[in-house]
């Protein structure tokens, strides 16, 4: 039997995780409804362009999954393996690429970063200075959730789903120490 004992229901709209409570934020209906919309403009402005969708391991796995179920155009898939929490509710600072993914040639290439929260904003920071080191045609990002008070660096985002207030989430691929990431709803941590 699995160990569930990090993750369990508090009531109808909230769950205890590592024994803190989260409360639900975003529910599945305002995700679907809002990544449809994002699907739709991507959809429109990238037409006949083949764009590279650059997922952001591990925690844009559900928004870039649902992303690509709405567009309506020809696109290809990439994937980044990127952490800067090391475990733990704030980030360290310090961004550690990880080995592992294959990778399509990004040169001439209009590449959109599909990222599932920006935070003090440093992880997209360094992954579009090492994108535009290989000579895309275009780039932009795409985030499901932007903190902006958390910003520590400015980086310029095209697509937001939702702002959020400077406060822990998990759900829809967001974990906190690996647990949350499989709930279907966002969740924020519950203010004490
Ligand atoms: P940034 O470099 O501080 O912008 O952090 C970006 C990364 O930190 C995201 O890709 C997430 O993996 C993680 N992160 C930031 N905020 C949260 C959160 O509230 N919950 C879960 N993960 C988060």
């Amino acid at each position: 039997m699995p160990d569930t004992s990090n993750l369990s229901r508090f009531s109808d709209t909230s769950v205890l995780c590592r024994g803190e409570r989260f409360e639900v934020y975003i529910d599945q209906d305002g995700i679907r409804r809002r990544v449809a919309e994002i699907g739709e403009e991507i959809s429109l402005r990238y037409a006949g362009r083949n764009p590279v969708l650059i997922g952001v391991l591990h925690g844009a796995c559900m928004f870039l999954a649902d992303l690509l179920r709405v567009l309506t155009i020809d696109c290809e898939v990439d994937f980044r393996r990127l952490s800067s929490y090391e475990g733990g509710t704030t980030s360290s600072g310090r961004i550690v690429e990880r080995e592992g993914v294959a990778r399509i040639d990004l040169s001439g290439r209009h590449v959109i970063v599909v990222e599932d929260i920006v935070d003090t904003g440093l992880t997209m920071a360094y992954l579009t200075e090492r994108i535009k080191e290989q000579g895309p045609a275009s780039l932009r990002i795409a985030t499901l959730l932007h903190k902006p008070e958390a910003a520590r660096v400015h980086v310029p985002i095209d697509y937001v789903g939702f702002r959020a207030p400077n406060r822990f989430l998990i759900g829809y691929g967001m974990d906190y120490e690996q647990t949350g990431r499989h709930l279907p709803e966002i969740y924020i941590r519950a203010e004490e």
